[in-house]
Protein backbone atom coordinates (compact mmCIF):
# COMPACT_ATOMS: atom_id res chain seq x y z
CA UNK A 1 0.00 0.00 0.00
CA UNK A 2 1.32 3.03 -0.99
CA UNK A 3 0.98 5.87 1.98
CA UNK A 4 0.93 9.60 0.87
CA UNK A 5 0.88 11.32 3.98
CA UNK A 6 -0.11 15.12 4.19
CA UNK A 7 2.52 17.51 2.66
CA UNK A 8 5.24 17.36 6.23
CA UNK A 9 6.49 21.28 5.05
CA UNK A 10 3.26 22.68 5.93
CA UNK A 11 3.54 21.69 9.27
CA UNK A 12 3.60 24.63 11.27
CA UNK A 13 2.93 23.68 14.40
CA UNK A 14 6.64 22.08 14.61
CA UNK A 15 7.59 25.40 14.18
CA UNK A 16 6.73 27.55 17.77
CA UNK A 17 7.45 31.17 17.61
CA UNK A 18 6.81 33.61 15.01
CA UNK A 19 5.81 37.38 15.41
CA UNK A 20 2.91 39.96 13.57
CA UNK A 21 4.42 43.50 13.36
CA UNK A 22 1.05 45.08 13.29
CA UNK A 23 0.95 49.03 12.46
CA UNK A 24 -2.20 50.12 13.93
CA UNK A 25 -4.91 52.78 13.13
CA UNK A 26 -6.27 50.90 9.96
CA UNK A 27 -9.98 50.69 8.83
CA UNK A 28 -10.97 47.46 7.49
CA UNK A 29 -12.46 47.53 4.20
CA UNK A 30 -13.15 44.91 1.25
CA UNK A 31 -13.93 41.26 1.14
CA UNK A 32 -12.61 37.74 2.02
CA UNK A 33 -13.83 34.46 1.76
CA UNK A 34 -14.04 32.58 5.38
CA UNK A 35 -12.27 29.35 6.01
CA UNK A 36 -14.07 25.62 6.63
CA UNK A 37 -14.44 25.46 10.07
CA UNK A 38 -11.62 23.96 12.25
CA UNK A 39 -13.23 21.97 14.40
CA UNK A 40 -15.42 20.62 11.90
CA UNK A 41 -13.04 19.13 10.22
CA UNK A 42 -11.07 18.13 13.10
CA UNK A 43 -13.78 16.02 14.38
CA UNK A 44 -14.80 14.97 10.94
CA UNK A 45 -10.95 13.61 9.82
CA UNK A 46 -11.77 11.43 13.22
CA UNK A 47 -14.76 9.82 11.67
CA UNK A 48 -12.45 8.68 8.73
CA UNK A 49 -11.39 5.77 11.06
CA UNK A 50 -15.47 4.64 11.23
CA UNK A 51 -14.70 3.32 7.27
CA UNK A 52 -12.41 1.42 5.13
CA UNK A 53 -12.77 3.17 2.59
CA UNK A 54 -11.99 6.52 1.57
CA UNK A 55 -13.42 9.77 3.19
CA UNK A 56 -13.21 12.94 1.26
CA UNK A 57 -13.65 16.44 2.74
CA UNK A 58 -13.71 19.29 0.95
CA UNK A 59 -12.77 22.94 2.36
CA UNK A 60 -10.40 21.58 4.68
CA UNK A 61 -9.05 24.72 6.23
CA UNK A 62 -4.97 24.73 5.57
CA UNK A 63 -3.96 25.09 9.73
CA UNK A 64 -1.71 23.43 11.18
CA UNK A 65 -4.10 22.03 13.21
CA UNK A 66 -5.41 19.72 10.54
CA UNK A 67 -1.57 19.17 10.16
CA UNK A 68 -0.98 17.74 12.92
CA UNK A 69 -3.93 15.57 13.25
CA UNK A 70 -3.59 14.63 9.49
CA UNK A 71 0.22 13.87 10.73
CA UNK A 72 -1.31 11.73 13.94
CA UNK A 73 -3.76 9.57 11.76
CA UNK A 74 -0.70 8.76 9.40
CA UNK A 75 0.97 7.63 12.22
CA UNK A 76 -2.04 5.74 13.28
CA UNK A 77 -1.47 3.78 9.76
CA UNK A 78 -4.17 6.10 7.72
CA UNK A 79 -3.23 7.46 4.50
CA UNK A 80 -3.96 11.18 4.44
CA UNK A 81 -3.75 13.17 1.36
CA UNK A 82 -4.45 16.79 0.20
CA UNK A 83 -6.02 17.23 -2.94
CA UNK A 84 -6.54 20.04 -4.93
CA UNK A 85 -9.11 23.04 -3.64
CA UNK A 86 -8.36 22.23 0.29
CA UNK A 87 -9.93 18.79 -0.30
CA UNK A 88 -8.22 15.83 1.86
CA UNK A 89 -8.58 11.75 1.04
CA UNK A 90 -8.27 9.92 4.02
CA UNK A 91 -8.38 6.41 4.13
CA UNK A 92 -7.97 4.00 7.58
CA UNK A 93 -8.15 0.85 5.59
CA UNK A 94 -4.64 -0.13 6.83
CA UNK A 95 -5.02 1.43 10.30
CA UNK A 96 -3.19 -0.78 12.79
CA UNK A 97 -1.70 1.17 15.31
CA UNK A 98 -4.66 2.10 17.96
CA UNK A 99 -2.30 3.77 19.97
CA UNK A 100 -2.00 7.85 20.00
CA UNK A 101 1.72 8.88 20.00
CA UNK A 102 1.67 11.18 22.85
CA UNK A 103 3.72 13.84 21.00
CA UNK A 104 0.68 14.12 18.62
CA UNK A 105 -2.21 13.81 20.65
CA UNK A 106 -0.57 17.00 22.71
CA UNK A 107 -1.18 18.80 19.52
CA UNK A 108 -4.41 19.99 20.04
CA UNK A 109 -7.85 18.94 21.75
CA UNK A 110 -9.96 17.45 19.25
CA UNK A 111 -7.17 14.59 18.73
CA UNK A 112 -8.85 12.37 21.82
CA UNK A 113 -11.06 12.20 19.42
CA UNK A 114 -9.62 9.48 17.99
CA UNK A 115 -10.08 7.23 20.99
CA UNK A 116 -14.28 6.84 20.40
CA UNK A 117 -13.93 5.51 16.67
CA UNK A 118 -10.61 3.21 17.46
CA UNK A 119 -12.37 1.54 20.55
CA UNK A 120 -15.64 0.89 18.80
CA UNK A 121 -14.11 -0.49 15.62
CA UNK A 122 -11.20 -2.62 17.01
CA UNK A 123 -11.66 -2.70 20.55
CA UNK A 124 -8.68 -1.26 21.74
CA UNK A 125 -7.37 2.78 21.89
CA UNK A 126 -5.43 3.95 23.48
CA UNK A 127 -3.94 7.85 23.95
CA UNK A 128 -2.57 10.38 26.73
CA UNK A 129 -4.74 13.12 27.58
CA UNK A 130 -4.95 15.57 24.51
CA UNK A 131 -3.38 19.14 24.30
CA UNK A 132 -4.99 22.52 23.08
CA UNK A 133 -5.21 25.84 24.78
CA UNK A 134 -4.52 26.38 28.25
CA UNK A 135 -7.49 27.77 28.87
CA UNK A 136 -8.74 26.20 31.82
CA UNK A 137 -9.03 22.53 33.26
CA UNK A 138 -9.97 20.46 30.46
CA UNK A 139 -11.51 17.16 31.44
CA UNK A 140 -12.19 14.02 29.38
CA UNK A 141 -14.33 12.20 32.31
CA UNK A 142 -17.50 12.71 30.11
CA UNK A 143 -16.01 11.09 27.10
CA UNK A 144 -14.45 8.00 29.33
CA UNK A 145 -18.03 7.51 31.13
CA UNK A 146 -19.29 7.40 27.86
CA UNK A 147 -17.68 4.80 26.40
CA UNK A 148 -17.65 2.88 29.89
CA UNK A 149 -22.09 3.10 29.93
CA UNK A 150 -21.57 1.42 26.66
CA UNK A 151 -19.05 -1.52 27.75
CA UNK A 152 -15.87 -0.31 27.52
CA UNK A 153 -13.23 -0.86 30.00
CA UNK A 154 -11.21 2.10 30.93
CA UNK A 155 -8.22 1.95 32.88
CA UNK A 156 -5.60 4.83 33.68
CA UNK A 157 -1.83 3.24 32.69
CA UNK A 158 0.68 5.78 33.66
CA UNK A 159 0.06 8.92 31.55
CA UNK A 160 -2.42 7.18 29.09
CA UNK A 161 -6.06 5.93 29.15
CA UNK A 162 -6.85 2.64 27.69
CA UNK A 163 -10.17 1.68 26.77
CA UNK A 164 -10.90 -2.07 25.63
CA UNK A 165 -14.11 -3.86 24.51
CA UNK A 166 -13.20 -7.01 23.04
CA UNK A 167 -16.76 -7.56 21.98
CA UNK A 168 -17.66 -4.21 20.75
CA UNK A 169 -19.73 -2.16 22.38
CA UNK A 170 -23.24 -2.31 23.19
CA UNK A 171 -26.77 -0.15 23.27
CA UNK A 172 -26.77 2.19 26.54
CA UNK A 173 -28.28 5.31 28.32
CA UNK A 174 -25.66 8.06 28.36
CA UNK A 175 -25.79 11.14 30.59
CA UNK A 176 -23.47 13.47 29.78
CA UNK A 177 -22.40 15.43 32.96
CA UNK A 178 -21.42 18.84 31.16
CA UNK A 179 -22.32 18.98 26.83
CA UNK A 180 -19.25 18.94 25.85
CA UNK A 181 -18.65 18.99 22.43
CA UNK A 182 -15.29 16.88 21.90
CA UNK A 183 -16.97 15.13 24.38
CA UNK A 184 -20.56 14.19 22.67
CA UNK A 185 -18.66 13.62 19.16
CA UNK A 186 -16.26 11.10 20.94
CA UNK A 187 -18.95 9.24 22.22
CA UNK A 188 -21.33 9.33 19.18
CA UNK A 189 -18.48 8.12 16.95
CA UNK A 190 -18.11 5.25 19.36
CA UNK A 191 -22.05 4.55 19.57
CA UNK A 192 -22.60 4.44 15.23
CA UNK A 193 -21.13 1.34 15.75
CA UNK A 194 -22.58 -0.08 18.89
CA UNK A 195 -24.79 -2.91 19.03
CA UNK A 196 -27.91 -1.92 20.29
CA UNK A 197 -29.41 2.01 20.80
CA UNK A 198 -27.30 4.62 22.31
CA UNK A 199 -28.95 7.41 23.83
CA UNK A 200 -27.20 10.36 24.62
CA UNK A 201 -28.63 12.79 27.23
CA UNK A 202 -27.69 16.30 27.57
CA UNK A 203 -25.33 16.15 24.17
CA UNK A 204 -23.73 19.55 22.87
CA UNK A 205 -25.67 21.13 20.30
CA UNK A 206 -23.09 23.25 19.01
CA UNK A 207 -23.21 23.67 14.80
CA UNK A 208 -19.97 21.73 14.35
CA UNK A 209 -21.67 18.45 16.18
CA UNK A 210 -24.52 19.21 13.69
CA UNK A 211 -21.98 18.64 10.86
CA UNK A 212 -20.60 15.29 12.43
CA UNK A 213 -24.09 14.03 12.66
CA UNK A 214 -24.60 14.82 8.50
CA UNK A 215 -21.83 13.54 8.13
CA UNK A 216 -21.50 10.04 9.90
CA UNK A 217 -25.47 10.23 9.01
CA UNK A 218 -23.81 10.09 5.14
CA UNK A 219 -21.38 7.47 5.48
CA UNK A 220 -24.25 5.10 6.49
CA UNK A 221 -24.79 5.97 10.82
CA UNK A 222 -28.44 6.36 12.25
CA UNK A 223 -28.64 9.38 14.61
CA UNK A 224 -31.50 11.48 15.44
CA UNK A 225 -31.72 14.65 17.12
CA UNK A 226 -29.18 16.74 15.31
CA UNK A 227 -29.38 20.07 17.18
CA UNK A 228 -31.30 18.69 20.50
CA UNK A 229 -29.31 17.83 23.64
CA UNK A 230 -30.71 14.16 23.41
CA UNK A 231 -29.37 12.12 20.39
CA UNK A 232 -31.07 8.82 19.37
CA UNK A 233 -27.83 6.14 17.86
CA UNK A 234 -29.02 3.32 16.19
CA UNK A 235 -25.78 1.09 15.94
CA UNK A 236 -25.09 -0.42 12.59
CA UNK A 237 -22.72 -2.84 11.55
CA UNK A 238 -20.28 -0.69 9.12
CA UNK A 239 -19.65 2.55 7.82
CA UNK A 240 -18.40 3.46 4.28
CA UNK A 241 -17.03 6.13 2.30
CA UNK A 242 -18.60 9.81 1.48
CA UNK A 243 -17.51 13.02 -0.24
CA UNK A 244 -18.86 15.95 2.33
CA UNK A 245 -17.73 19.94 2.73
CA UNK A 246 -16.78 21.39 6.21
CA UNK A 247 -19.07 23.99 7.15
CA UNK A 248 -17.31 27.56 7.15
CA UNK A 249 -16.07 28.90 10.21
CA UNK A 250 -18.23 30.76 12.64
CA UNK A 251 -15.26 31.69 14.89
CA UNK A 252 -13.01 33.01 12.08
CA UNK A 253 -16.68 35.05 10.41
CA UNK A 254 -17.37 36.26 14.10
CA UNK A 255 -13.37 37.55 14.65
CA UNK A 256 -13.32 39.50 11.33
CA UNK A 257 -17.16 40.99 11.62
CA UNK A 258 -15.92 41.94 15.24
CA UNK A 259 -12.75 43.46 13.77
CA UNK A 260 -14.78 45.93 11.14
CA UNK A 261 -16.99 46.85 14.00
CA UNK A 262 -14.04 47.45 15.90
CA UNK A 263 -12.25 49.31 13.53
CA UNK A 264 -14.91 51.21 12.27
CA UNK A 265 -14.75 49.71 8.86
CA UNK A 266 -16.97 48.17 6.26
CA UNK A 267 -16.28 44.53 5.62
CA UNK A 268 -18.17 41.82 3.56
CA UNK A 269 -17.90 38.24 4.70
CA UNK A 270 -18.19 35.60 1.74
CA UNK A 271 -19.70 32.13 2.48
CA UNK A 272 -20.32 32.33 5.99
CA UNK A 273 -22.55 29.81 7.69
CA UNK A 274 -26.14 30.85 7.93
CA UNK A 275 -28.37 30.79 10.84
CA UNK A 276 -25.97 29.87 13.56
CA UNK A 277 -24.54 33.29 14.64
CA UNK A 278 -27.65 35.19 16.26
CA UNK A 279 -25.85 35.67 20.13
CA UNK A 280 -22.81 37.34 18.07
CA UNK A 281 -25.01 39.83 15.62
CA UNK A 282 -27.11 40.53 18.44
CA UNK A 283 -24.65 41.63 20.32
CA UNK A 284 -22.57 43.46 17.50
CA UNK A 285 -25.83 45.17 16.72
CA UNK A 286 -26.50 46.58 20.29
CA UNK A 287 -23.07 47.97 20.24
CA UNK A 288 -23.90 49.88 17.02
CA UNK A 289 -23.03 47.82 14.08
CA UNK A 290 -24.92 47.37 11.12
CA UNK A 291 -25.34 43.91 9.99
CA UNK A 292 -27.03 43.21 6.34
CA UNK A 293 -27.09 39.18 5.91
CA UNK A 294 -27.95 37.59 2.90
CA UNK A 295 -27.43 33.77 1.64
CA UNK A 296 -24.04 33.11 2.77
CA UNK A 297 -22.72 36.89 3.02
CA UNK A 298 -22.25 39.33 5.52
CA UNK A 299 -21.35 42.77 5.28
CA UNK A 300 -20.42 44.31 8.54
CA UNK A 301 -20.11 48.23 8.84
CA UNK A 302 -19.76 50.64 11.85
CA UNK A 303 -20.39 54.66 11.10
CA UNK A 304 -21.42 55.94 14.94
CA UNK A 305 -19.63 55.22 17.77
CA UNK A 306 -19.00 51.78 19.83
CA UNK A 307 -21.78 51.57 22.89
CA UNK A 308 -20.87 48.93 25.85
CA UNK A 309 -22.47 45.64 25.57
CA UNK A 310 -22.52 42.73 28.45
CA UNK A 311 -22.29 39.31 27.55
CA UNK A 312 -21.61 35.78 28.71
CA UNK A 313 -19.81 33.02 26.96
CA UNK A 314 -21.97 29.69 26.83
CA UNK A 315 -22.62 27.09 25.02
CA UNK A 316 -24.75 27.49 21.63
CA UNK A 317 -26.53 28.95 20.82
CA UNK A 318 -25.32 31.29 23.04
CA UNK A 319 -22.31 33.28 22.55
CA UNK A 320 -19.66 31.24 21.73
CA UNK A 321 -16.69 30.90 24.11
CA UNK A 322 -14.14 31.36 20.96
CA UNK A 323 -15.47 35.00 20.56
CA UNK A 324 -15.28 35.74 24.01
CA UNK A 325 -11.52 37.04 23.96
CA UNK A 326 -11.83 39.24 20.86
CA UNK A 327 -15.43 40.81 21.75
CA UNK A 328 -13.36 41.78 24.81
CA UNK A 329 -10.77 43.24 22.35
CA UNK A 330 -13.56 45.41 20.83
CA UNK A 331 -15.20 46.55 24.26
CA UNK A 332 -11.84 48.25 25.08
CA UNK A 333 -12.95 50.59 22.58
CA UNK A 334 -17.04 51.07 23.80
CA UNK A 335 -18.47 54.01 25.67
CA UNK A 336 -19.06 53.11 29.10
CA UNK A 337 -18.56 49.69 31.24
CA UNK A 338 -19.04 45.84 30.11
CA UNK A 339 -19.53 42.87 32.04
CA UNK A 340 -18.57 39.60 30.67
CA UNK A 341 -19.24 36.48 32.29
CA UNK A 342 -17.24 32.52 31.17
CA UNK A 343 -19.30 30.62 31.63
CA UNK A 344 -17.48 27.22 29.36
CA UNK A 345 -13.91 28.11 30.85
CA UNK A 346 -12.62 28.71 33.34
CA UNK A 347 -9.16 30.14 32.50
CA UNK A 348 -10.30 31.92 29.69
CA UNK A 349 -8.89 35.26 30.80
CA UNK A 350 -5.20 34.80 29.29
CA UNK A 351 -5.79 38.02 27.53
CA UNK A 352 -6.19 40.38 30.04
CA UNK A 353 -2.63 41.02 31.04
CA UNK A 354 -1.95 41.35 27.16
CA UNK A 355 -4.51 43.96 26.29
CA UNK A 356 -3.51 45.88 29.94
CA UNK A 357 0.07 46.54 28.39
CA UNK A 358 -1.62 47.80 25.32
CA UNK A 359 -3.81 50.18 27.59
CA UNK A 360 -6.98 48.77 27.88
CA UNK A 361 -8.74 49.09 31.38
CA UNK A 362 -9.69 45.53 32.56
CA UNK A 363 -10.39 44.16 35.29
CA UNK A 364 -11.09 40.39 35.75
CA UNK A 365 -11.87 38.19 38.44
CA UNK A 366 -11.82 34.41 38.54
CA UNK A 367 -14.06 34.10 35.11
CA UNK A 368 -15.48 37.72 34.80
CA UNK A 369 -14.26 40.59 33.01
CA UNK A 370 -14.97 44.13 33.80
CA UNK A 371 -14.06 46.19 30.97
CA UNK A 372 -14.34 50.17 30.98
CA UNK A 373 -14.12 52.34 27.36
CA UNK A 374 -12.91 53.60 25.49
CA UNK A 375 -9.76 53.52 26.29
CA UNK A 376 -6.83 54.78 23.87
CA UNK A 377 -4.12 51.70 22.91
CA UNK A 378 -0.88 51.67 22.15
CA UNK A 379 1.24 49.57 20.15
CA UNK A 380 3.63 47.53 22.19
CA UNK A 381 5.22 43.99 22.61
CA UNK A 382 2.91 41.53 23.45
CA UNK A 383 2.06 37.52 23.09
CA UNK A 384 -0.94 35.42 21.31
CA UNK A 385 -1.36 33.24 24.65
CA UNK A 386 -3.53 30.80 23.11
CA UNK A 387 -5.50 31.27 19.85
CA UNK A 388 -8.17 33.30 20.78
CA UNK A 389 -5.97 35.54 23.15
CA UNK A 390 -3.95 36.02 19.84
CA UNK A 391 -7.13 37.11 17.92
CA UNK A 392 -7.71 39.86 21.09
CA UNK A 393 -4.79 41.07 20.57
CA UNK A 394 -4.48 41.23 16.86
CA UNK A 395 -7.59 43.41 17.04
CA UNK A 396 -6.48 45.34 19.86
CA UNK A 397 -3.15 46.17 17.65
CA UNK A 398 -5.85 47.26 14.35
CA UNK A 399 -6.57 49.96 16.50
CA UNK A 400 -3.61 51.01 18.48
CA UNK A 401 -1.54 53.98 18.25
CA UNK A 402 1.77 52.92 16.79
CA UNK A 403 3.34 49.62 16.25
CA UNK A 404 2.54 46.19 17.88
CA UNK A 405 4.70 43.27 17.91
CA UNK A 406 2.65 40.00 18.47
CA UNK A 407 4.96 37.12 19.45
CA UNK A 408 3.87 33.82 19.66
CA UNK A 409 1.36 33.61 16.70
CA UNK A 410 1.83 29.84 16.24
CA UNK A 411 -1.03 29.90 18.23
CA UNK A 412 -2.82 31.85 15.67
CA UNK A 413 -2.24 29.69 12.95
CA UNK A 414 -3.67 26.82 14.56
CA UNK A 415 -7.06 28.23 13.70
CA UNK A 416 -6.71 30.93 11.38
CA UNK A 417 -6.06 30.02 7.70
CA UNK A 418 -3.94 32.21 5.60
CA UNK A 419 -5.06 35.02 8.25
CA UNK A 420 -1.74 37.24 5.82
CA UNK A 421 -3.00 37.42 3.30
CA UNK A 422 -6.91 38.21 4.29
CA UNK A 423 -5.95 40.88 7.08
CA UNK A 424 -3.58 42.60 4.12
CA UNK A 425 -6.80 42.22 1.86
CA UNK A 426 -8.68 44.48 3.86
CA UNK A 427 -6.02 46.40 4.34
CA UNK A 428 -4.00 45.85 7.47
CA UNK A 429 -0.48 46.43 7.26
CA UNK A 430 1.15 43.63 8.58
CA UNK A 431 3.84 41.49 8.29
CA UNK A 432 5.22 38.49 9.61
CA UNK A 433 8.52 37.30 10.45
C1 LIG B 1 -14.49 22.51 21.78
C2 LIG B 1 -13.79 23.34 20.75
C3 LIG B 1 -13.32 24.66 21.34
C4 LIG B 1 -14.48 25.37 22.05
C5 LIG B 1 -15.19 24.44 23.01
C6 LIG B 1 -16.44 25.04 23.62
C7 LIG B 1 -12.83 21.59 19.39
C8 LIG B 1 -11.60 20.95 18.89
N1 LIG B 1 -12.66 22.60 20.25
O1 LIG B 1 -13.53 22.20 22.79
O2 LIG B 1 -12.81 25.47 20.30
O3 LIG B 1 -13.98 26.46 22.77
O4 LIG B 1 -15.58 23.23 22.33
O5 LIG B 1 -17.33 25.42 22.62
O6 LIG B 1 -13.92 21.28 18.97
N2 LIG B 1 -15.72 19.29 30.30
C9 LIG B 1 -15.92 18.44 31.35
N3 LIG B 1 -15.70 17.10 31.16
C10 LIG B 1 -15.30 16.60 29.97
C11 LIG B 1 -15.11 17.50 28.89
C12 LIG B 1 -15.34 18.84 29.10
O7 LIG B 1 -16.26 18.86 32.44
O8 LIG B 1 -15.11 15.39 29.85
C13 LIG B 1 -15.91 20.75 30.50
C14 LIG B 1 -14.63 21.52 30.32
O9 LIG B 1 -13.90 21.56 31.50
C15 LIG B 1 -15.10 22.88 29.91
C16 LIG B 1 -16.40 22.57 29.18
O10 LIG B 1 -16.73 21.23 29.47
O11 LIG B 1 -15.36 23.65 31.04
C17 LIG B 1 -16.34 22.76 27.69
O12 LIG B 1 -15.44 21.87 27.14
P1 LIG B 1 -15.76 21.10 25.79
O13 LIG B 1 -17.12 21.40 25.33
O14 LIG B 1 -15.37 19.67 25.99
O15 LIG B 1 -14.74 21.78 24.81
P2 LIG B 1 -13.81 21.04 23.81
O16 LIG B 1 -14.57 19.97 23.14
O17 LIG B 1 -12.52 20.74 24.46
Amino acid sequence: MHVQPIDLPEMTTQVRGGKYVVRGGVTLRGAIDISGAKNHALAAMCAALLTDEDLILENVPDISDVDSLGALLVSLGAEVERLPNRAVRLNCRQVNIFEAPTDLISENRASFQVMGPLVARHGYAASAPPGGDVIGQRPIDVHLSGFEAMGARVIREGERFVATAANGLHGARVFMDYPSVSGTQNVMMAAVLARGHVTIVNAATEPEVQGLIRLLNAMGARISGSGSQILEIDGVENLHGTTSRIMPDRIETGTFAIAAVMTGGDVELRDVPTGVMDALLTKLRSAGAQIDESDGMLRVRREGPIRAVSFQALPYPGLATDLHAPMAALLTQANGVSIIHERVFDNRMLYVSELRKMGAEIVSTGSSAIVSGPTPLHGTRVRALDVRAGAAVLLAAMVAQGTTIIDDIFHLDRGYERLTEKLTALGVEVERN
